[in-house]
């Protein structure tokens, strides 16, 4: 008998036609938060799982409970605030991980599910983990029975499986299965897999295990070689029902397979699959509508930008710039477009609204746009929409989704706030002798402080003001500037890697954004939400499995 997730006692999938779906597990909140600069605080994390239930996900990895009292605290947060989703913790393969991890997804209820992970290949068996391949086995599979008798959805995984002897990752599968895992996930750790070995290795194990049929196969891809998403549906064409990916792919290193990629992978190509007919085997239940909107909502959060070409949810992904192709587009959209926009929630038409846009014109292009403002922020959504059409003489889409992440989502943690801004620089003065200054105020609280720095740049030199200000030690890692929307007074994103260390902690990497007409300002502004966000996250535990 094949048992699939939904003919699985220990599920609450519906059965019938859905029944050898393939799932998709997002780990955005847990893999995807292993991202440098990428952590998210609680309320973020519940907005991004409410946005992946809404999406289609079927289960939510949304922590690892026992790497520090925050993580615990998202996870069962998660588990209390969704409602359809399975909720999944992460736990290295000992007792008090587990139980940690347990508590954390109890609210879930049926729901919940407890991911137990043990490294198999040779080189973490000796240089990590210092084990034989007996103490291996035994632990994993003592890990999985005491896991069951808390809760009824187990998954393990064997870490670097990809790189494991395959017939020792068979002796592993199939001892979980035997201790009571009902689903058993194949991780490409490293990202050294290649496609046809990997799908070769899911048939192997297919072939090998006894019992295989009694779990679902996943895999779990990362992106080191550019080839998660492909492993990934090498993987599910060889036979694996469950995909672990993320929201633009952001993870550990190079990131793990891009989950808008693999779903409209499949749903382009779905001659790549037979069968993939809507609720049938290798459909996944994934709206594809609103891959886009889940997209912007992770870069909003974490700060972390996308490259403007990246595939289904980039910036240039729908656009032609060759007349060539302009003209094709315009006579049929499929001469060079194998999707359309649409059908991933890219806006469709770019309408521009302006200063003497009222209130009724943006509620109506919000609508348009599918984005949900609620009655209580529409007050703030048309002051912030006023004081940019001030500034700027045509606001675009773009400019508005971004409002809107800025205005309502509010993703800046205001605890210093920004007063006051001045800066003034030489431009082109001859290397070495540039100089700027900047002028900043600050405030947090009742607490209004006032400096002036200078530096290499305006924004050195807001930086090095701030620094002081605020008493920290910080660098910039990564620095990008994106402009929203067109023309010369588009507004620009600026998005912030940055190494800070505050009086007493370690140092953290943290992400940071900042919008604004004038780039300076967006700079501060970006360097400011980092800072903010350092507090929250700094001192943080880190686990090493
Ligand atoms: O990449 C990996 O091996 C993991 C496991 C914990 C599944 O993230
Ligand atoms: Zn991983």
């Amino acid at each position: 008998m094949t048992v699939s997730p939904a003919s699985n006692p220990t599920t609450n999938q519906p059965a019938g036609a859905a029944e050898d779906r393939v799932w998709i597990f997002d780990t955005t909140l847990r893999d995807g938060e292993q991202s440098p600069g990428a952590s998210m605080n609680l309320e973020e994390k519940v907005e991004i799982a409410r946005t992946l239930e809404a999406l289609g996900v079927d289960i939510i990895e949304a922590g690892f409970p026992i790497a520090s009292p925050d993580d615990f605290a998202a996870v069962r947060s998660v588990a209390e605030r969704t409602s359809r989703a399975r909720v999944a913790g992460l736990a290295r393969s000992l007792k008090g991980d587990i139980d940690r991890c347990a508590e954390a997804v109890k609210p879930a209820g049926s729901r919940a599910r407890i991911h137990i992970f043990l490294a198999t290949s040779a080189i973490h068996r000796e240089f990590k983990l210092n084990k034989a391949k007996e103490e291996i086995v035994k632990q994993a599979r003592e890990a999985v029975a005491y896991a069951r008798t808390l809760c009824d959805d187990i998954e393990f995984s064997p870490e670097d499986a990809s790189r494991t002897e395959p017939d020792f990752l068979a002796e592993v599968v199939e001892a979980v299965i035997g201790a009571g895992a009902r689903t058993v996930n194949i991780p490409d750790t490293v990202g050294y897999a290649y496609p046809e070995d990997y799908a070769a290795l899911i048939r192997y194990l297919k072939t090998n295990v006894r019992a295989i049929d009694q779990a679902v196969i996943s895999v779990h891809c990362h992106n080191d070689l550019g080839l998660a998403v492909a492993n990934s549906l090498a993987a599910v064409r060889a036979g694996a029902r469950q995909v672990e990916c993320t929201i633009n792919g952001i993870g550990e290193r190079a990131g793990n397979g891009a989950l808008e990629e693999i779903v409209m992978a499949m749903r382009v190509r779905k001659d790549q699959f037979p069968g993939a007919t809507p609720g049938s085997r290798l459909w996944t239940g994934i709206e594809a509508e609103r891959l886009y909107g889940a997209s912007r909502l992770v870069q909003s959060i974490t700060g972390l930008p996308l490259q403007r070409n990246k595939a289904i949810v980039g910036d240039n992904a729908f656009a032609h710039e060759s007349g060539i192709h302009q003209h094709g587009v315009i006579k049929n959209p499929e001469t060079y477009e194998i999707m359309t926009p649409k059908s991933v929630g890219v806006p469709a038409t770019n309408m521009v609204l302006g200063k003497h846009s009222g209130r009724a014109a943006l509620q109506q292009r919000l609508t348009t746009l599918g984005v949900g403002v609620a009655d209580t922020d529409i007050d703030k959504v048309f002051a912030a929409f006023k004081q940019l059409a001030d500034k700027k003489k045509e606001i675009y889409d773009g400019d508005l989704i971004a409002l809107i992440e800025e205005v309502v989502r509010g993703r800046t943690v205001s605890v210093w706030k920004l007063d006051y801004l001045h800066t003034s620089a030489v431009a082109g003065a001859a290397a070495g002798t540039q100089l700027a200054t900047a002028t900043v105020r600050l405030s947090k609280g009742d607490a209004v402080k006032t400096d002036a720095a200078t530096g290499d740049g305006p924004v050195d030199a807001v930086v090095q003001a701030m620094n002081r200000l605020i008493g920290i030690v910080g660098e910039v890692e990564d620095y990008r500037l994106r402009s929203v929307s067109k023309g010369g007074d588009a507004q620009g994103e600026v998005s912030i890697r940055a190494k800070l260390t505050l009086p007493g902690q370690e140092a953290v990497v943290v992400g940071g954004k900042g919008l604004s007409t004038d780039i300076v300002h967006a700079s501060a502004l970006a360097w400011l939400d980092a800072v903010n966000r350092a507090g929250l996250i700094a001192g943080r535990q880190q686990i090493v499995s």
